[in-house]
């Protein structure tokens, strides 16, 4: 039977996380609203203009939806000065390794992300190559907790999402992965452990925990 590994990208495949907290910080910075790092970790997998409204908070009545919309996009422009500095230096071989490794397990390998600018790191990263279907910030309404972007990544892939495990850093992607019927494995100290179906500390452990998870198959 094919299965599907769906994986995040900020965080889990790329370290990008630092990047938006530099540009929201600055944003933040500009607007005197207080901002820090822990702040930035509750926004992973949250959407753009989901993440600006968690941070103006009561603030929000202060502007309107055009503005908001001008905020977003400045914070994207300092963000966007980040990436261009990516290359694939940023993603180490360990990760390309195990992308392969999956391949050549049979896994088809896609992404799902909340963020509109997953084909542009993927580009940069030289990532693309490896992934047989590609779901991001660009093909959904609704930004994780919500399943959207891993159902529509399972479909890309012509897979159900009961055959579909997904690799996230976020409480949000793991909510997603769970409402989605898929396994939901969490990488990182975002997700208590109780909440996913697997945790792992970092993705060096994925081959391991496959392993596992194809021997329990076997033998349930
Ligand atoms: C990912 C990140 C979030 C980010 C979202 C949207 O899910 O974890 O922190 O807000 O993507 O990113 P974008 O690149 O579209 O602004
Ligand atoms: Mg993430």
């Amino acid at each position: 039977m094919k299965k599907g590994m769906i994986f995040d990208l900020d965080g889990v495949l790329v370290f990008t996380d630092h990047f938006h907290y530099l540009a929201w910080k600055k944003l933040a910075d500009r607007l005197n609203i207080e901002f820090n790092e822990s702040m930035n970790n509750q926004l992973r997998g949250i959407s753009r203009q989901d993440s600006l409204e968690l941070i103006l908070k009561e603030r929000s009545t202060d502007y309107s939806e055009a503005e908001k919309r001008k905020l977003a996009e400045e914070k994207n422009g300092y963000y966007r000065e980040f990436l261009q500095q990516m290359s694939p230096l940023d993603v180490s071989d360990e990760v390309r390794n195990i992308l392969r490794w999956l391949k050549g397990r049979g896994y088809q390998l896609a992404v799902g992300s909340s963020s509109k600018n997953a084909p542009f790191i993927l580009q940069r990263t030289q990532l693309s190559g490896y992934f047989d279907a590609v779901a991001d910030g660009n093909h959904i309404t609704r930004s994780k907790p919500d399943p959207e972007v891993f159902l529509k990544a399972a479909e890309y892939l012509g897979l159900s999402p009961f055959d579909c495990a997904v690799v996230e850093d976020a409480r949000a992607g793991i909510q997603a992965a769970k409402a989605g019927g898929m396994t939901a494995i969490a990488m990182g100290d975002a997700v208590g452990a109780n909440e996913a179906d697997y945790t792992l500390d970092s993705l060096s452990d994925l081959p391991a925990l496959i392993t596992k998870m194809e021997h329990s198959f076997k033998t349930s």
